[in-house]
C-alpha cells in the first residue's frame, strides 16, 4: 500500500507537486516509476505533440508503447474526485491506479477514446511490485 502511494505521488506530482509531500517520498516513488513503468509509459511529453500523434498521425509520429504519465495524470484529474480538495483526489487516484496496476481492463479507462484505441490493455503488475 505503502509503493502504491508512492506511485500515486509520482504520478499526481508530475503535474504540480503539493506541499503536504516531501521530495524523499517523491524521489522513490520515482525510482520506482523508472524501475517498473518506464519501459512502457514515457514520463512526460507536451499534450499538443501527444494529440497530434495520436488523433492526426495514428501513433506513428511517436510509436508509443502506453499513453504517457503526465497524460494519464491530466485524465485523473479531470475525472476523478473533486479539483477542490486534493486529499479526495488522491485517495481516489490511490483507489484507482492500485487496482488498475493489478487488474488492468480497458474498459475502467480514463482515458480518452481517441488515445486508448492504439493500445491493448496493459499487463497486470500483480506481484512485480513489492511492498517495500
Ligand atoms: C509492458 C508495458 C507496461 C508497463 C510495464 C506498465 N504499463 Fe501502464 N499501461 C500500458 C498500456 C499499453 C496502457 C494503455 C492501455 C490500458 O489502459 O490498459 C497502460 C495504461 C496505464 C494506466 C491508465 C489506465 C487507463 O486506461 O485509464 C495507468 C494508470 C498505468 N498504466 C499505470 C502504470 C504503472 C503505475 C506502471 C508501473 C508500476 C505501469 N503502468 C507499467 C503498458 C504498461
Amino acid at each position: 500500500m505503502k509503493i502504491l502511494f508512492l506511485i500515486i505521488l509520482l504520478i499526481s506530482s508530475l503535474f504540480a507537486l503539493p506541499e503536504e509531500f516531501d521530495k524523499e517520498r517523491y524521489n522513490l516513488g520515482e525510482k520506482i516509476f523508472e524501475n517498473k513503468c518506464s519501459q512502457c509509459h514515457v514520463k512526460s511529453m507536451p499534450i499538443p505533440l501527444l494529440m497530434k500523434n495520436f488523433i492526426e498521425e495514428d501513433n506513428k509520429l511517436l510509436n508509443l508503447k502506453a499513453p504517457t504519465g503526465n497524460e494519464i495524470s491530466f485524465r485523473l484529474k479531470q475525472q476523478l474526485g473533486n479539483k477542490d480538495d486534493i486529499e479526495f483526489h488522491l485517495m481516489e487516484t490511490a483507489d484507482f491506479v492500485n487496482d488498475y496496476i493489478n487488474n488492468p481492463d480497458k474498459a475502467k479507462t480514463i482515458c480518452l477514446p481517441g488515445v486508448i484505441r492504439h493500445f491493448d490493455t496493459m499487463p497486470s503488475m500483480k506481484g512485480k511490485i513489492s511492498d517495500e
